[in-house]
């Protein structure tokens, strides 16, 4: 079981412009059945966690209804009411991360991001890789993929069309 940041970025280190638009990112080619693709890292999940931006933009934008995936999503906003799978929780993530590994069951654990609730984990200890997806796009601000010093071991590469993609582990 692992718990892994997997997301896409730019090549200047954004997961989002910074009024929250990820065009940039959904427009690319990317074969869903090629290396380090989402369907394949969704099979090995057993729970995933966010914060409050990141919720609210799956609420503005995804079209389909929020999975079975149990999700957490960290925040001191109210949203409205969420399906049976989201818990909205708070502040410390290592009392978090284990209720997470509980409901994971063994399986892994998503950190949807962003940057800083990863950096979070990364703080408390308790992240153990990052999956980075690579546009061909600088954005020159936005949201950071992780402000943070953290000091990564690259373990593996691959190219998928548009993205060049990255799987780190986490140096500790
Ligand atoms: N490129 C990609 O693949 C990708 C992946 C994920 C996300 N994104 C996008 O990237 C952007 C990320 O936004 P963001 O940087 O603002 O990060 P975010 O983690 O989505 O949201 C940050 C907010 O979450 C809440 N929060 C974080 N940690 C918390 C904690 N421990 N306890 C309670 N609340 C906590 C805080 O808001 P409150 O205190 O106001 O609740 C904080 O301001 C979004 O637009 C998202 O859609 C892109």
């Amino acid at each position: 079981m692992a718990t892994i940041y997997y997301t896409g970025c730019t090549l200047d280190g954004f997961i989002a412009t910074t009024d929250h638009s990820l065009d940039w990112l959904t427009s690319r080619d990317i074969d869903l059945d090629g290396p380090m693709a989402y369907p394949a890292f969704q099979r090995r999940l057993g729970a995933c966690v966010m914060g409050a931006s990141t919720w609210q933009w799956i609420l503005d934008h995804d079209e389909e209804p929020w999975g079975s995936l149990p999700t957490w999503v960290l925040t001191h906003r109210t949203f409205p009411e969420a399906p049976a799978s989201v818990r909205f929780d708070r502040d410390d993530v290592a009392r978090v991360h284990a209720d997470m590994t509980e409901a994971a069951g063994g399986r892994d654990i998503w950190v949807v991001g962003g940057g800083e609730l990863a950096g979070q984990f990364h703080d408390a200890g308790l992240l153990d890789e990052v999956w980075l997806q690579y546009a061909p796009v600088a954005l020159g601000g936005g949201a950071p993929v992780l402000p943070r010093h953290v000091e990564l071991r690259l373990e593996e590469t691959a190219r998928n069309r548009d993205f060049m993609c990255g799987r780190y582990s986490v140096v500790r």
